[in-house]
């Protein structure tokens, strides 16, 4: 990663303006690069936010807010895919503000015009999904930072997009799916973004908008460490022409200890770590498929009969929207003896769970994930080895890193079944998982050590706050 020092401009008494994408995964890393900003060399930091999946500013009282109109209309706020929802903010924030709405171009206005009361303000961070929102900073003459929530892995091959469709391997086609991206190794084309033959262009407009937005801005934060992909990080130097490129990640090691907790849309219950406590060390599977990813009823039914006949103690997270079709809290089938199982205290249920706290207890010993960017890094960080049921996204490279690139977890793969959910089980928290552990805890140090004071990490925030200083 480079750049960040700037010339000049100390500390001072600066704000800076923050904007994520309104969805969990890209909530948490943006207000964790928030609380690692804010009261630093006079650093104060206020967040702008939507209407759909609005934020709660009494759980932040350091921070203030902002809303902004989304214009994501009702039907696509309740059904529409994440894709989906990007796109109808873009086009609603582009649109020009009617007499009646305010735009949000106007509330950047009214943020950033002088006041002798408020600090003046530096810069925007925003998702790079917001490319409509730079476009209105950048009508105000605000410099504009863009906050990656995904990996380095993932970001290059959004610069990669029009090499992939040059040579053929986009859009994906079923039969190719397993041959490997030669340019792009660990990754094959199934890895890159394929979640069915349906939405490609949807998603490719979705890469071209973020890889925009990141090339007209003033800078690149990406949650991700050195250490992790230094090939990635190089190639995307290499290929960027911004002033700076910073991998201060993992962020939420980076901010204080609370703020996940606090940025979560859904209640986290922390019920269940009285109950880890009751659990011996490194013996319990935590399974969380992040706040999007979901499964049919046939599904659930076989994943709760292999965590019952696993005879593993396992921490199950079923939000109300898991199971497609029906809500989990009201019409839930359990397989026999599972609800027994769980009465024994040989497995817990719970809707939301303090993630970030289970992954740290030394009770749990593997984590069954979608391999959402922020619960595998999160996993890394606590040297927690996983198995990886990807599903749409960024997750099936995520998952092809893990068990290619870092050898520490491995994926998931065919019909959900009990006995092949059975298999991978005890192949994680068993034996034959000794040397995942060796290679996890491995990457645990490397975490630790880009996180002590001139490790990389704190170097990139360094140069970040200098940066955002000389703006
Ligand atoms: C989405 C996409 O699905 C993912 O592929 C992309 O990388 C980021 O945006 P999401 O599916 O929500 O993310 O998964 P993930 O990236 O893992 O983020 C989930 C966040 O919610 C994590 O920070 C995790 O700590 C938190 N979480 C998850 C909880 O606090 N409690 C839970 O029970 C589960």
């Amino acid at each position: 990663t480079r750049g960040g020092g700037g010339a000049g401009g100390g500390g001072g008494w600066r704000r800076v303006l923050v904007f994520p994408l309104p969805f969990q995964g890209h909530i948490n890393p943006m207000l964790q690069l928030a609380g690692a900003l804010h009261g630093r060399d006079g650093l104060s930091v206020t967040v702008l936010h939507t209407g759909f999946n609005a934020l709660d500013p009494s759980l932040h009282p350091e921070l203030a807010f902002a809303e902004v109109p989304d214009g994501v209309p009702p039907d696509v706020a309740a059904a529409g895919s994440i894709v989906e929802i990007i796109h109808a903010m873009n086009a609603a924030m582009e649109g020009e503000s009617s007499p009646t709405s305010t735009s949000v171009r106007d509330v950047l206005a009214s943020l950033v015009a002088a006041d002798e009361g408020k600090p003046p303000v530096a810069c925007l961070i925003i998702d790079a999904n917001l490319l409509a929102v730079q476009k209105a900073a950048a009508s105000l003459g605000l410099p504009t930072l863009v906050l990656r929530t995904g990996s380095a892995a993932c970001f290059s091959c959004f610069l990669a997009y029009p090499m992939l469709h040059e040579k053929r391997y986009m859009p994906p086609k079923e039969s190719r799916l397993y041959e490997p991206v030669k340019e792009l190794p660990p990754l094959r084309i199934r890895d890159l973004f394929y979640s069915g033959p349906a939405n490609h262009e949807m998603i490719r407009q979705v890469l071209a908008r973020a890889t925009e937005t990141v090339r007209n801005s003033d800078g690149l934060v990406i949650n991700t460490f050195d250490e992790l992909e230094p090939a990635e990080l190089e190639r995307i130097c290499g290929e960027l022409d911004v002033a700076v490129v910073l991998a201060a990640g993992p962020l939420h090691k980076l901010s204080p200890v609370d703020y996940a907790g606090r940025s979560s849309l859904l209640r986290q219950d922390h019920s269940c770590m009285e109950w880890l406590d009751t659990q011996a060390t490194g013996s319990v599977l935590y399974v969380s498929f992040g706040s999007l990813a979901s499964m049919d009823s046939d599904e659930f039914l076989e994943v709760a009969g292999a965590l019952h006949s696993s005879g593993h103690p396992f921490l199950w997270v079923v939000r109300p929207d898991l199971v497609r079709g029906s809500h989990t809290t009201t019409s839930t089938r359990w397989p026999d003896g599972f609800e027994r199982a769980v009465e024994e205290g040989r497995g817990k249920v719970i809707q939301w769970a303090p993630q970030q706290q289970v992954l740290a207890h030394h009770a749990v010993g593997g984590f069954w994930t979608h391999a959402g960017w922020n619960s595998t890094l999160e996993s890394i960080s606590e040297g927690v080895p996983m198995i990886c049921r990807p599903q749409f996204a960024d997750q099936m490279m995520n998952t092809r890193y893990v068990q290619e690139a870092w050898g520490v977890g491995f994926e998931l793969e065919g019909e959900l079944k009990r006995g092949e959910i059975e298999r991978a089980i005890r192949k994680l928290m068993g034996e034959e998982g000794a040397d995942m552990r060796e290679r996890t805890d491995e990457l645990r140090r490397k975490v630790a050590g880009c996180l002590e004071s001139g490790g990389s990490s704190q170097v990139a925030l360094d140069n970040l706050v200098k940066y955002i200083a000389s703006l």
